[in-house]
Protein backbone atom coordinates (compact mmCIF):
# COMPACT_ATOMS: atom_id res chain seq x y z
CA UNK A 1 0.00 0.00 0.00
CA UNK A 2 1.19 3.88 -0.88
CA UNK A 3 1.99 5.56 2.00
CA UNK A 4 -1.10 8.23 3.03
CA UNK A 5 1.83 11.31 3.47
CA UNK A 6 -0.23 13.19 1.08
CA UNK A 7 -3.87 13.58 3.26
CA UNK A 8 -7.28 13.12 2.04
CA UNK A 9 -9.70 14.38 -0.40
CA UNK A 10 -13.41 14.45 -0.14
CA UNK A 11 -15.27 13.72 -3.16
CA UNK A 12 -18.38 14.29 -2.89
CA UNK A 13 -21.12 12.64 -6.02
CA UNK A 14 -18.12 9.75 -5.90
CA UNK A 15 -20.77 7.07 -6.91
CA UNK A 16 -20.64 7.13 -10.89
CA UNK A 17 -19.56 10.01 -13.45
CA UNK A 18 -16.95 12.58 -13.20
CA UNK A 19 -16.73 11.49 -9.25
CA UNK A 20 -15.42 7.78 -10.41
CA UNK A 21 -12.46 9.37 -12.66
CA UNK A 22 -11.57 12.17 -10.21
CA UNK A 23 -11.34 9.24 -7.69
CA UNK A 24 -9.05 6.95 -10.51
CA UNK A 25 -6.83 10.01 -10.84
CA UNK A 26 -6.50 11.41 -7.51
CA UNK A 27 -6.07 7.93 -6.20
CA UNK A 28 -2.71 7.31 -8.42
CA UNK A 29 -1.70 10.58 -7.92
CA UNK A 30 -0.88 9.38 -4.26
CA UNK A 31 -3.98 10.96 -2.03
CA UNK A 32 -6.55 9.12 0.19
CA UNK A 33 -9.70 9.32 -0.70
CA UNK A 34 -13.55 10.03 1.24
CA UNK A 35 -15.65 8.95 -1.46
CA UNK A 36 -19.63 10.71 -0.84
CA UNK A 37 -22.34 9.57 -2.47
CA UNK A 38 -26.03 8.33 -1.35
CA UNK A 39 -26.11 4.67 -3.17
CA UNK A 40 -23.90 2.26 -1.27
CA UNK A 41 -23.82 -0.15 -4.36
CA UNK A 42 -22.62 1.93 -6.83
CA UNK A 43 -19.57 3.55 -4.04
CA UNK A 44 -18.55 0.05 -3.40
CA UNK A 45 -18.09 -0.67 -7.07
CA UNK A 46 -15.98 2.51 -7.48
CA UNK A 47 -14.06 1.72 -4.41
CA UNK A 48 -13.58 -1.69 -5.79
CA UNK A 49 -11.97 -0.60 -9.29
CA UNK A 50 -9.40 1.48 -7.06
CA UNK A 51 -6.42 0.23 -6.47
CA UNK A 52 -5.85 0.09 -2.78
CA UNK A 53 -9.92 -0.24 -2.05
CA UNK A 54 -9.00 -0.67 1.74
CA UNK A 55 -7.23 2.91 1.96
CA UNK A 56 -10.46 4.82 1.32
CA UNK A 57 -13.59 5.78 3.41
CA UNK A 58 -17.17 5.67 2.02
CA UNK A 59 -19.83 8.17 3.79
CA UNK A 60 -22.94 8.27 2.41
CA UNK A 61 -25.37 11.70 3.15
CA UNK A 62 -27.93 13.46 1.40
CA UNK A 63 -26.68 16.95 0.61
CA UNK A 64 -30.60 18.92 0.02
CA UNK A 65 -30.64 18.92 3.70
CA UNK A 66 -28.28 20.75 6.14
CA UNK A 67 -28.43 18.03 8.83
CA UNK A 68 -27.00 15.71 5.62
CA UNK A 69 -23.99 18.07 5.13
CA UNK A 70 -23.62 18.17 8.78
CA UNK A 71 -23.04 14.64 9.47
CA UNK A 72 -20.51 14.57 6.74
CA UNK A 73 -18.83 17.30 8.24
CA UNK A 74 -18.78 15.25 11.80
CA UNK A 75 -17.63 12.53 10.29
CA UNK A 76 -14.34 14.57 9.11
CA UNK A 77 -13.19 15.91 12.25
CA UNK A 78 -10.18 13.78 12.53
CA UNK A 79 -9.23 13.94 8.88
CA UNK A 80 -6.50 15.49 7.58
CA UNK A 81 -8.29 16.97 4.68
CA UNK A 82 -6.07 18.49 2.02
CA UNK A 83 -8.60 18.30 -1.10
CA UNK A 84 -12.35 18.84 -1.48
CA UNK A 85 -14.24 18.26 -5.04
CA UNK A 86 -17.35 19.69 -4.73
CA UNK A 87 -18.62 17.66 -7.26
CA UNK A 88 -22.02 16.17 -6.27
CA UNK A 89 -25.21 18.00 -8.31
CA UNK A 90 -28.07 17.14 -10.79
CA UNK A 91 -30.69 19.24 -12.76
CA UNK A 92 -34.34 19.20 -13.22
CA UNK A 93 -35.06 19.20 -17.32
CA UNK A 94 -38.44 20.56 -17.07
CA UNK A 95 -40.55 23.85 -17.60
CA UNK A 96 -40.36 25.74 -14.29
CA UNK A 97 -43.87 25.72 -14.09
CA UNK A 98 -44.91 22.11 -14.54
CA UNK A 99 -42.19 20.66 -12.38
CA UNK A 100 -42.07 20.38 -8.35
CA UNK A 101 -40.67 23.53 -6.75
CA UNK A 102 -39.44 20.80 -3.90
CA UNK A 103 -36.59 19.83 -6.65
CA UNK A 104 -36.24 23.00 -8.43
CA UNK A 105 -35.07 24.37 -4.89
CA UNK A 106 -33.26 20.81 -4.51
CA UNK A 107 -31.43 21.81 -7.22
CA UNK A 108 -29.45 24.88 -5.57
CA UNK A 109 -29.19 23.08 -2.52
CA UNK A 110 -27.01 20.50 -4.27
CA UNK A 111 -25.64 22.40 -6.67
CA UNK A 112 -24.47 25.35 -4.81
CA UNK A 113 -25.59 25.76 -0.90
CA UNK A 114 -23.87 22.23 -0.20
CA UNK A 115 -20.24 23.28 -1.57
CA UNK A 116 -20.45 26.47 -0.18
CA UNK A 117 -21.36 24.75 3.39
CA UNK A 118 -18.38 22.15 3.29
CA UNK A 119 -16.17 24.91 1.61
CA UNK A 120 -16.70 27.05 4.49
CA UNK A 121 -16.13 24.52 7.25
CA UNK A 122 -13.20 23.01 5.65
CA UNK A 123 -11.18 25.90 4.36
CA UNK A 124 -9.08 26.24 7.63
CA UNK A 125 -8.26 22.31 7.35
CA UNK A 126 -7.48 23.35 3.66
CA UNK A 127 -5.15 26.16 4.59
CA UNK A 128 -3.42 24.62 7.17
CA UNK A 129 -2.40 21.68 4.44
CA UNK A 130 -2.32 24.39 1.84
CA UNK A 131 -4.66 22.01 -0.08
CA UNK A 132 -7.23 22.51 -3.13
CA UNK A 133 -10.66 23.10 -4.15
CA UNK A 134 -12.42 21.78 -7.14
CA UNK A 135 -16.06 23.33 -7.77
CA UNK A 136 -17.19 21.11 -10.62
CA UNK A 137 -19.34 24.18 -12.28
CA UNK A 138 -20.92 23.73 -15.79
CA UNK A 139 -20.87 25.47 -19.08
CA UNK A 140 -24.52 25.75 -18.22
CA UNK A 141 -23.72 28.74 -15.81
CA UNK A 142 -22.48 30.88 -18.74
CA UNK A 143 -25.98 31.43 -20.45
CA UNK A 144 -29.71 31.48 -18.52
CA UNK A 145 -31.24 28.09 -19.87
CA UNK A 146 -34.53 27.70 -20.75
CA UNK A 147 -36.02 24.39 -19.55
CA UNK A 148 -33.03 24.23 -16.93
CA UNK A 149 -33.30 27.60 -15.04
CA UNK A 150 -32.60 26.71 -11.60
CA UNK A 151 -29.73 24.41 -12.58
CA UNK A 152 -28.27 27.18 -14.71
CA UNK A 153 -28.57 29.43 -11.95
CA UNK A 154 -26.86 26.75 -9.46
CA UNK A 155 -24.29 26.82 -11.83
CA UNK A 156 -23.74 30.68 -12.69
CA UNK A 157 -24.24 31.10 -8.84
CA UNK A 158 -21.03 28.45 -8.13
CA UNK A 159 -18.78 30.12 -11.00
CA UNK A 160 -18.85 33.31 -9.52
CA UNK A 161 -18.22 32.18 -6.43
CA UNK A 162 -16.16 29.51 -6.89
CA UNK A 163 -13.95 32.50 -9.25
CA UNK A 164 -14.35 35.19 -6.57
CA UNK A 165 -13.18 32.81 -3.99
CA UNK A 166 -10.23 31.58 -6.20
CA UNK A 167 -9.05 35.51 -6.14
CA UNK A 168 -9.38 35.67 -2.22
CA UNK A 169 -7.47 32.93 -1.45
CA UNK A 170 -4.66 33.21 -3.79
CA UNK A 171 -1.62 32.29 -1.97
CA UNK A 172 -2.76 30.36 0.56
CA UNK A 173 -4.91 27.03 -1.20
CA UNK A 174 -5.33 26.32 -5.38
CA UNK A 175 -9.13 26.66 -6.58
CA UNK A 176 -10.04 25.35 -9.84
CA UNK A 177 -13.20 26.16 -11.21
CA UNK A 178 -14.42 23.15 -13.82
CA UNK A 179 -16.93 24.52 -16.55
CA UNK A 180 -17.62 21.38 -18.86
CA UNK A 181 -20.10 21.10 -21.12
CA UNK A 182 -22.19 18.10 -22.00
CA UNK A 183 -20.15 14.54 -20.63
CA UNK A 184 -21.68 10.86 -21.09
CA UNK A 185 -22.40 10.28 -17.32
CA UNK A 186 -25.36 9.64 -15.35
CA UNK A 187 -26.26 13.20 -15.80
CA UNK A 188 -28.74 13.41 -18.19
CA UNK A 189 -30.35 10.40 -17.40
CA UNK A 190 -31.02 11.78 -14.04
CA UNK A 191 -32.23 15.09 -14.83
CA UNK A 192 -34.48 13.28 -17.50
CA UNK A 193 -32.33 15.27 -20.52
CA UNK A 194 -33.87 13.76 -23.98
CA UNK A 195 -30.85 12.02 -25.57
CA UNK A 196 -28.95 14.06 -28.29
CA UNK A 197 -29.14 17.21 -27.39
CA UNK A 198 -26.02 19.28 -27.66
CA UNK A 199 -24.32 15.35 -28.21
CA UNK A 200 -21.58 16.83 -30.77
CA UNK A 201 -20.38 18.89 -28.22
CA UNK A 202 -19.86 15.99 -25.83
CA UNK A 203 -16.79 15.36 -24.23
CA UNK A 204 -15.10 12.12 -22.42
CA UNK A 205 -15.26 12.29 -18.46
CA UNK A 206 -11.82 11.01 -18.21
CA UNK A 207 -11.23 14.30 -20.64
CA UNK A 208 -12.44 16.49 -18.75
CA UNK A 209 -10.85 15.38 -15.44
CA UNK A 210 -7.90 15.23 -17.22
CA UNK A 211 -8.03 18.87 -17.59
CA UNK A 212 -9.40 19.88 -14.37
CA UNK A 213 -6.27 17.91 -12.69
CA UNK A 214 -4.00 19.61 -15.28
CA UNK A 215 -4.98 23.07 -14.52
CA UNK A 216 -4.61 22.04 -10.58
CA UNK A 217 -1.38 21.24 -11.43
CA UNK A 218 -0.28 24.48 -13.04
CA UNK A 219 -2.00 27.04 -9.93
CA UNK A 220 -6.03 26.58 -10.54
CA UNK A 221 -8.26 28.47 -12.51
CA UNK A 222 -11.32 28.54 -14.97
CA UNK A 223 -11.14 25.56 -17.04
CA UNK A 224 -13.38 25.12 -19.68
CA UNK A 225 -11.81 21.23 -20.60
CA UNK A 226 -11.08 19.96 -24.08
CA UNK A 227 -11.61 21.65 -27.44
CA UNK A 228 -15.71 20.94 -27.89
CA UNK A 229 -16.70 22.59 -25.05
CA UNK A 230 -13.95 25.21 -25.67
CA UNK A 231 -15.79 26.30 -29.07
CA UNK A 232 -19.39 25.79 -27.26
CA UNK A 233 -17.77 28.54 -25.01
CA UNK A 234 -16.56 30.84 -27.83
CA UNK A 235 -19.98 30.52 -29.37
CA UNK A 236 -21.38 31.29 -25.74
CA UNK A 237 -19.62 34.37 -25.69
CA UNK A 238 -19.79 35.92 -29.21
CA UNK A 239 -23.58 34.91 -29.71
CA UNK A 240 -26.02 38.32 -28.08
CA UNK A 241 -28.44 37.19 -25.81
CA UNK A 242 -31.12 38.23 -27.62
CA UNK A 243 -30.23 35.58 -30.44
CA UNK A 244 -29.61 33.11 -28.71
CA UNK A 245 -31.50 32.44 -25.89
CA UNK A 246 -35.00 32.08 -28.47
CA UNK A 247 -32.96 29.52 -29.98
CA UNK A 248 -32.04 27.70 -26.89
CA UNK A 249 -35.54 27.92 -25.84
CA UNK A 250 -36.32 26.16 -29.38
CA UNK A 251 -33.77 23.74 -29.09
CA UNK A 252 -34.00 22.72 -25.42
CA UNK A 253 -37.97 22.74 -25.14
CA UNK A 254 -38.88 19.08 -23.32
N1 LIG B 1 -22.28 15.23 -17.36
C1 LIG B 1 -22.43 16.44 -17.85
O1 LIG B 1 -22.85 16.61 -19.01
C2 LIG B 1 -22.08 17.63 -16.99
C3 LIG B 1 -21.78 18.84 -17.61
C4 LIG B 1 -21.44 19.94 -16.82
C5 LIG B 1 -21.39 19.81 -15.45
N2 LIG B 1 -21.71 18.62 -14.85
C6 LIG B 1 -21.65 18.54 -13.39
O2 LIG B 1 -20.80 17.47 -13.03
C7 LIG B 1 -21.10 17.07 -11.69
C8 LIG B 1 -21.08 15.55 -11.60
O3 LIG B 1 -22.18 15.04 -12.32
P1 LIG B 1 -22.06 13.81 -13.33
O4 LIG B 1 -22.13 14.35 -14.69
O5 LIG B 1 -20.94 12.92 -12.96
O6 LIG B 1 -23.47 13.10 -13.05
P2 LIG B 1 -23.87 11.76 -12.25
O7 LIG B 1 -23.21 10.60 -12.89
O8 LIG B 1 -25.36 11.79 -12.20
O9 LIG B 1 -23.27 11.96 -10.79
C9 LIG B 1 -23.84 12.87 -9.88
C10 LIG B 1 -23.36 12.57 -8.48
O10 LIG B 1 -23.97 13.52 -7.59
C11 LIG B 1 -24.55 12.82 -6.49
N3 LIG B 1 -25.77 13.50 -6.03
C12 LIG B 1 -26.80 13.94 -6.79
N4 LIG B 1 -27.76 14.46 -6.01
C13 LIG B 1 -27.32 14.37 -4.73
C14 LIG B 1 -27.88 14.72 -3.46
N5 LIG B 1 -29.08 15.27 -3.35
N6 LIG B 1 -27.15 14.48 -2.33
C15 LIG B 1 -25.95 13.88 -2.44
N7 LIG B 1 -25.37 13.51 -3.60
C16 LIG B 1 -26.05 13.74 -4.74
C17 LIG B 1 -24.91 11.45 -7.03
O11 LIG B 1 -24.96 10.54 -5.94
P3 LIG B 1 -25.86 9.16 -5.96
O12 LIG B 1 -25.85 8.66 -7.38
O13 LIG B 1 -25.10 8.24 -5.03
O14 LIG B 1 -27.20 9.52 -5.50
C18 LIG B 1 -23.75 11.17 -8.00
O15 LIG B 1 -22.67 10.60 -7.31
C19 LIG B 1 -22.43 17.73 -11.34
O16 LIG B 1 -22.21 18.82 -10.49
C20 LIG B 1 -22.95 18.20 -12.69
O17 LIG B 1 -23.78 19.33 -12.57
C21 LIG B 1 -22.04 17.53 -15.60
Amino acid sequence: MTSNHKGSVLITGASGGFGLYFAKYLEKQGYRLILHGRDSARLKLVQDVLIYPEKHRVLMCELSARKGIDQLLECLIHEKIVGLVNNAGFGVWSSFEMSESVAQLDVLRVDLLAPITLSHALLPKLKKNKGFIINVSSLAGEMPMPYMSTYGSAKAGMTFWSEALRMELQGKIKVVTLAPGPSPTGFRHVSGAPKGKGSWFSTSPEKVIEAALDCLLNGGGYCVPGWRHQLLWGMQKITPRCVALPLLKYYLKP
